[in-house]
């Protein structure tokens, strides 16, 4: 995703905007800049683990290409939040983004729940969450920023789904994985009441 064609249209629903509401959005880029270097930096980390672990070669490629689309998520989050603040910001370049450890003795599941968890399930959620936006944005800039943005999103998810689904996780850490997801959502569901 390139940065963001801005013209006098989409500049002039900018300022028709309250300063306090535009102020509030280009906090909101802000902190969406550094939550999309952070997970950049974890899908090079992750690619990085499963190449250590032989996983599909298309996995690993499709992690690495996610890890590039990240920061250029940040860069049009950065792009967004300078335009809606009035004055420059820049990228962080102080982030870390350490991957979780679930606590398996089994390697194969641990990378299991972890690509579920990344892809899976955040990056789904995100291409959902990023779908509702579009159905209700009008803004030339808001429109523009999530059509980029859940392209590369669908792409992200769709790398969990794939390594689930290869010869390289076994029906048992399967079957495993599925027996976590489902203790981890009745714990959710607990919460809720
Ligand atoms: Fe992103
Ligand atoms: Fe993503």
């Amino acid at each position: 995703m390139s940065a963001l064609a801005v013209d006098a249209a989409a500049l002039a629903s900018v300022a028709e905007l309250a300063p306090a509401i535009r102020a509030a959005i280009a906090s909101h880029f802000v902190r969406r800049a550094r939550s999309e270097l952070r997970v950049g930096i974890a899908f090079a980390a992750m690619a990085e683990r499963l190449a250590a672990r032989r996983a599909p070669e298309v996995v690993i490629d499709a992690l690495a290409r996610s890890a590039d689309e990240e920061p250029r998520h940040a860069s049009m989050c950065v792009q967004l939040a300078t335009i809606y603040g009035g004055a420059p910001v820049a990228l962080p370049s102080d982030l870390e983004a350490p991957l979780p450890s679930f606590g398996e003795d089994d390697p194969e599941l641990e990378d299991a729940l972890l690509v579920a968890g990344m892809c899976c399930v955040n990056e789904t959620i995100a291409t959902a969450w990023i779908g509702a936006g579009l159905e209700v944005a009008t803004a030339p800039l808001a429109v523009a920023a999530l059509r980029a943005h859940l392209a590369d999103e669908i792409g992200h998810a769709q790398v969990g789904w794939a390594y689930l689904a290869s010869d390289h996780v076994s029906d048992a850490t399967r079957r495993a994985l599925a027996d976590r997801l489902h203790a981890a959502d009745k714990a959710l569901s607990a919460l809720d009441r």
